[in-house]
């Protein structure tokens, strides 16, 4: 069971106490202004009950990030395996957040983010972790760079799950980060 601490975040995998954050999050046209859905009550809870009665692979838990100081849970970040072939490999690992309006800008992403990298290169061995975002979601772009990941500009591309009724929707960008550029940039931390 994956659990992760850093300076501020609790990151633990889901609870049952976690399905009234799973359906804010899921429903919010804030959290969701680059998402095409907006899930009623019944729809996020199917598919809050179809995570919780799954048995995830170790390490690919979705993630609840709790503030140590407060015990509240602002919002869910993990990793996953991207199903995206031949736009993007097949079981590429991805890393992703959805957190809570009310906390962004406070630097969770950045910090849980940087936790997950550490997370999956040491302990889980990947070799290159992706994330992937509607090329005009600012806000997750900013978060990617900040944990050190890159831009590829060669593999934009245009999703395919994202239905026709949300073009502006349609086009994703790429950051990626290998094992070994992610080693020299802690190494670059250690002597600095
Ligand atoms: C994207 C998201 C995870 C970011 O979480 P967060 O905790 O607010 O992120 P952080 O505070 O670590 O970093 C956000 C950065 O974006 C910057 N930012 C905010 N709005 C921005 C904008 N419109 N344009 C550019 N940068 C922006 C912030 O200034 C901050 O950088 P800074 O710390 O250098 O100032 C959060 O907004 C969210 O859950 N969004 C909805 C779901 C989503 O889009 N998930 C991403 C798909 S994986």
């Amino acid at each position: 069971m994956t659990k992760i601490e850093t300076s501020r975040l609790i990151l633990r995998p889901c609870m049952e106490e976690d399905r009234e954050l799973f359906y804010e999050l899921s429903s919010d046209p804030a959290v969701l202004e680059f998402f095409p859905f907006r899930r009623s009550r019944k729809d996020a809870d199917a598919i809050f009950t179809m995570i919780r009665n799954v048995t995830p692979e170790p390490g690919f838990e979705l993630l609840v990030m709790v503030l140590k100081h407060s015990g509240e849970a602002i919002g869910f970040c993990g990793l996953s395996k991207l199903q995206l072939p031949p736009l993007l490999p097949q079981d590429a690992v991805e890393i992703g957040w959805r957190i809570s309006a009310r906390h962004w800008n406070n630097g969770h992403a950045t910090e849980s983010g940087v936790a997950l990298l550490h997370h999956a290169f040491t302990r889980l061995e990947i070799d290159e972790i992706l994330s992937i975002a509607v090329r005009d979601n600012r806000r997750a772009r900013a978060a990617m760079a900040k944990i050190g990941m890159r831009r590829d500009p060669a593999c934009d591309f245009d999703h395919p799950h994202i239905p026709e009724t949300h073009p502006h929707l349609k086009r994703h960008v790429v950051y990626r980060l290998g094992a070994a550029e992610w080693r020299v940039q802690q190494d670059g931390r250690r002597t600095r």
